[in-house]
């Protein structure tokens, strides 16, 4: 997002300690209901910011599976929109895309309705001029809790990128900073000694990546909700769209999550890790066990020697121009699998620039990464093709519909890296 002057678009919570972005109303007394109005406005700060009932993030939308929710969108900008799932398999007409289908105009209201099934942290944005509407600040975090797990103190941390001299254009090249929820980076979070955190983070940027690292980092879920066990790698990479979950054992001393220089054009970069955020112990005390969550376990499936579909990913920056098996988006061959099939789908990516990939309603499991298994089983809708990459993944396909396929970069995107894969 792109704005220097969003520090006064509103008072998250006292400036320097961290929360989640607030919740909206619930208009529904039922308690299997989340029905939320988010009015898309300007933000009155600068011409090019927009917010979600005025918040950068916006609301945090918390329901738990089986919910049904329930969201009017109120339109009051001067242009069309939508909002997005992002990571939901919602019935096609609730996807928020305008591939066949008009957007919501200014002035309309839109309802979304649908029963959320899986747990996990998700997050929704517009799917109209894409790259600049959440550029402008449209965007906000979903939650959707599993019973299941044990109930731990929860914070959602949303990271976005902000260009340095807030001019209004698309922060994702040139001199940027992160902010964390709508503070510039490094934030600070308090919590006493002996506590026990569930963080859940958002690369909600256009196009920045995040290389983060701190000590006893412990990932519990990805972003389709838990992992097979608790995995403990030395720094995760989120890529624009990723989420990740993790837990903080808040014992003596508090720590710094560092984020990585990292490069677009091939993993490491030059430069000084930046904090991030910083979290501080009021009370120390010995830190806590970790909590006992359901980690479902297995193994990642065999990697079977073909894929029905192939995607290839190529363009430059010095041409900026980015497609999909040499096609650019809306000019593109819509690929269909019947319902019910099993898809094994490569990717390829022949260009010199990283590309997270993300597939509209539907989730798949990453079988291979140049030819080896991941480290653990993966369930994922996003995944980051590194430079040359081949990646195989499977899905099912379980829900019918024109699912958009499409690089996360939103700037790759809108210029053309994008398809349909059709569900019928
Ligand atoms: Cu998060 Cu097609 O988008
Ligand atoms: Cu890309």
């Amino acid at each position: 997002m792109s704005r220097a002057l969003a520090l006064l678009l509103l008072p998250l919570g006292a400036l320097g300690q961290l929360q989640s972005p607030p919740p909206a109303e619930d208009l529904d007394p039922a308690p299997d209901v989340l029905h939320v109005r988010l009015r898309a406005a300007a933000s009155g700060d600068a011409p090019w910011l927009y917010a979600y009932n005025g918040q950068n993030p916006g609301p945090t939308l918390r329901a738990k599976v089986g919910d049904t929710l329930v969201v009017e969108l109120e339109n009051t900008l001067d242009d069309p929109t939508t909002i997005h799932w992002h990571g939901v398999a919602v019935p096609w007409a609730m996807d928020g895309v305008t591939w066949m289908g008009a957007p919501v105009a200014p002035g309309e209201t839109f309802e979304y309705r649908f029963t959320l099934t899986r747990p996990g942290t998700f997050w929704y944005h517009p799917h109209f001029d894409t790259a600049r509407q959440v550029d402008a600040g449209l965007y906000g975090v979903l939650v959707v809790e599993d019973p299941a797990e044990p109930a731990v103190d929860d914070l959602v941390l949303v990271f976005d990128t902000v260009a340095e001299h807030g001019a209004p254009r698309h922060a994702d090249l040139g001199r940027v900073r992160w902010w964390v929820n709508g503070q510039p980076a490094p934030a600070t979070v308090s919590r006493r000694g002996g506590s026990l955190l569930r963080v859940r983070m958002l690369n909600a940027s256009n196009a920045g990546y995040l290389a983060l690292r701190w000590p006893d980092l412990r990932q519990i879920a990805g972003d389709q909700g838990l992992l097979p066990r608790l995995h403990t790698p030395e720094r995760v990479l989120l890529g624009p769209g990723q989420r990740a979950e993790f837990e903080w054992r808040v014992g003596e001393a508090g720590f710094t999550v560092e984020n990585e220089p990292h490069s677009l054009h091939g993993g490491d970069a030059f430069g000084e890790p930046a904090p991030l955020v910083e979290l501080r112990v009021d009370a120390p005390a010995p830190a806590p066990d970790g909590a006992p969550w359901p980690f479902p376990g297995g193994e990642p499936s065999e990697d079977p020697p073909y894929a029905d579909i192939v995607y290839a990913f190529a363009g430059s920056d010095r041409t900026q121009r980015w497609m999909i098996n040499g096609e650019r988006f809306p000019d593109v061959t819509v690929e269909a699998v019947p319902l019910g099939a099993e898809v094994v789908l490569e990717l390829r990516n022949l260009s010199p620039t990283e590309h997270p990939f993300h597939l509209h309603g539907l989730h798949f499991e990453v079988l291979s990464v140049n030819g080896t298994p991941p480290p653990l089983r993966t369930i994922a809708d996003t995944w980051n093709l590194a430079v040359h990459d081949v990646v195989r993944v499977r899905f099912t396909a379980d829900n019918p519909g024109d699912w958009m396929a499409h690089c996360h970069i939103l700037p790759h995107a809108e210029d053309g890296m994008m398809t349909v894969l059709r569900v019928e």
